[in-house]
């Protein structure tokens, strides 16, 4: 974790079933256990931190160890919470008339398909901005690689979306200005709406692409599929400027697997592993071994937790 000590922001992603929930719930107990306040949130909609820390964990921070709170998103919460506060914004925007009409418009909106995204991607936005002044390490565990990708490049897009909306609503009320004849900028509340979205965007994107404190780290297992969806994530997070730093070589044989049948599948996990070593030059590679059960309980992600702890001393 040596490269992910400095980081405050840490995404963890990869491919669906490879030990993304449970490499980043151990990673928060290890930090945790070092004393750092360590919050762990979940941003897949199918959610399973609550499972492994057998604790019930929701959208609002909920304790689980010392040092160490969990929260939930919940899309449908979030997406309701999002409606809210659009509807709350154009309150006073619009002329009372209308306020019927726009929020049927705005309750259709939110129906339709990305409403439960962008609200995800709100709220991910806020625990960013908010809860790194209360917490040392925010890890983030994200949904399979697609979605994480779309979610991490959000802030590019929407700030370029944005502009396009600034720049008409400025070309709109300069003609105002002109019409009204009196040189005096008209008041535009959406302006300074769409405005303070963008700042809120541009301070995330801050965040995300300075690598002292946010860091990447994808979870792979050691077969063909998992490397080349690392491989492609990692060009495609580049290509935004976003540099994984570490990967989770995770369900790796320990050599005291015996018997004939996992000799040969370990024969073709070697070459796979030689394969990850040479593809991926630029991360730092922690390996984990298979665990004869899954990580279930506190005391199975406690050895997972050390593992990963220790996987990185030994470099
Ligand atoms: N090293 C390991 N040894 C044994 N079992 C493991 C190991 N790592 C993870 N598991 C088990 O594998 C299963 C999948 O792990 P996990 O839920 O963390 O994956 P995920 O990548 O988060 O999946 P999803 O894409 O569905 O969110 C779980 O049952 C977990 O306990
Ligand atoms: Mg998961």
């Amino acid at each position: 974790m040596e490269g992910l000590h400095k980081n405050k922001v840490i995404f963890v992603g990869g491919k669906g079933g490879v030990g993304k929930s449970t490499s980043s719930a151990a990673l928060a107990v290890a930090f945790a256990k070092e004393g750092h306040r360590t919050l762990v949130v979940s941003t897949d909609p199918a959610h399973n931190l609550g499972d492994i820390f057998h604790k019930k964990v929701n959208h609002e921070k909920t304790e689980l160890l010392e040092n160490l709170w969990g929260i939930e998103i919940d899309p449908f919460h979030e997406s309701k919470r999002y409606i809210e506060g659009v509807k709350d914004n154009l309150e006073g925007l619009v002329k009372s008339k209308m306020v019927e009409e726009v929020h049927r418009q705005i309750d259709m909106a939110s129906a339709s398909p990305g409403a439960d995204e962008a609200a995800l991607f709100d709220r991910l936005i806020s625990i960013i901005l908010e809860e790194s002044e209360h917490f040392d390490k925010i890890v983030f565990d994200t949904a399979p690689t697609g979605h994480t990708i779309r979610l991490l490049t959000l802030p590019e897009l929407m700030s370029v979306w944005i502009d396009g909306m600034l720049e008409r609503r400025k070309k709109i009320n300069d003609n105002y200005t002109q019409l009204l004849n009196d040189g005096d900028p008209v008041d535009d509340p959406i302006y300074d709406v769409l405005q303070q979205r963008k700042e809120k965007f541009a301070a995330v994107r801050k965040v995300i692409l300075d690598p002292r404190l946010t860091g990447f780290v994808f979870v792979l297992i050691p077969e063909r599929l998992p490397i080349l969806e690392t491989e492609q994530a990692i060009r495609k997070l580049k290509q935004h400027d976003l540099m994984v730093q570490t990967l989770i070589i995770n369900k790796v044989l320990p050599d005291y697997a015996d018997g004939e049948f996992l000799a040969k599948r370990r024969k073709q996990e070697r070459t796979y592993l030689e394969e990850i070593r040479e593809k991926f030059k630029e991360q730092q590679l922690i390996q984990i071994p298979l665990f004869e059960e899954d990580v279930s309980d506190m005391n199975k992600l406690k050895t997972f937790s050390s593992n990963l702890s220790e996987g990185v001393k030994a470099r």
